[in-house]
């Protein structure tokens, strides 16, 4: 009976141990609890009194039903077509999905390499989806030159390209069409190792330098989505 115990203690002593030792010396764990608290300053600072959910389809939900403007629906990362789906079902419209297939096309962050989310086949997407694939640098200049006059504005983005250069060539194309009422999604926005230097940076200077104001609609307080609406 007593060897018995004796064993039972020194397990969960070693348990102990392990989990102590992983939570003062995991590396992931400290940069993401130093991301997680630099994202809570800047809520704290920028959005206290916008209303937070905690799904990414409620952050669709909350920005979809603020969409007035009768204009062009677009994403940028499709992959396997999870968020494409959930926002083409959402109302009647038709969406623009832009990516590659060929995965990131640079690494990005500790767990993202170049070519993550690389797809051998294309995701099965509903009849009002269009995708477009390859370099969002090459695609998309030539859809927006093949849209009829007079230019349509965007009526809702969502910007799910994980890295700073994906997210700036999208608004260096959109800058134009991007105008009072567009509503944007970002899926990795905050709240993660470096997001100050990724799609949030990019929104930051496409803003600051067409001197545009905007208002944050929600997010989620569990993960990375920000939905904003250009004022
Ligand atoms: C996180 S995944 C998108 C996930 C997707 N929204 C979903 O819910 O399944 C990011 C995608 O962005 C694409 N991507 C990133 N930068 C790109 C670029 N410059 N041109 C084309 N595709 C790009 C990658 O190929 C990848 O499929």
């Amino acid at each position: 009976m007593a060897g018995w115990i004796d064993r039972l203690r020194a397990r969960r002593k070693a348990r102990a141990l392990t989990l102590y030792r992983s939570a003062i010396s995991d590396i992931d764990l400290a940069l993401q609890q130093e991301a997680t608290r630099s994202t809570a300053a800047y809520v704290r600072k920028h959005m206290y009194t916008v209303q937070s959910v905690s799904r990414w389809r409620a952050v669709h939900d909350v920005a979809i039903e603020q969409v007035r403007l009768d204009g062009l629906v677009l994403e940028f990362g499709v992959y396997k077509a999870r968020t494409t789906r959930y926002i083409a079902e959402q109302r009647d419209w038709h969406l623009h999905g832009f990516d590659s297939f060929d995965g990131l096309p640079e690494p990005w962050r500790d767990g993202f390499p170049e070519a993550k989310f690389s797809r051998a086949a294309m995701p099965e997407v509903p009849e009002n989806v269009t995708l477009h694939v390859g370099l969002f640098e090459d695609t998309l200049p030539g859809f927006l030159a093949a849209l009829p006059d007079p230019p349509q504005p965007v009526a809702y983005l969502h910007v799910d390209s994980d890295l700073y250069s994906s997210a700036r060539t999208i608004f260096d194309n959109l800058a134009d069409r991007i105008v009072s009422g567009t509503v944007i999604v970002f899926d990795e926005y905050f709240n993660y190792s470096g997001w100050e230097e990724g799609e949030f940076k990019a929104f930051q200077e496409f803003v600051a330098a067409r001197g545009l104001g905007y208002e944050y609609l929600t997010y989620n307080h569990e993960h990375q989505q920000v939905a904003v609406r250009i004022a």
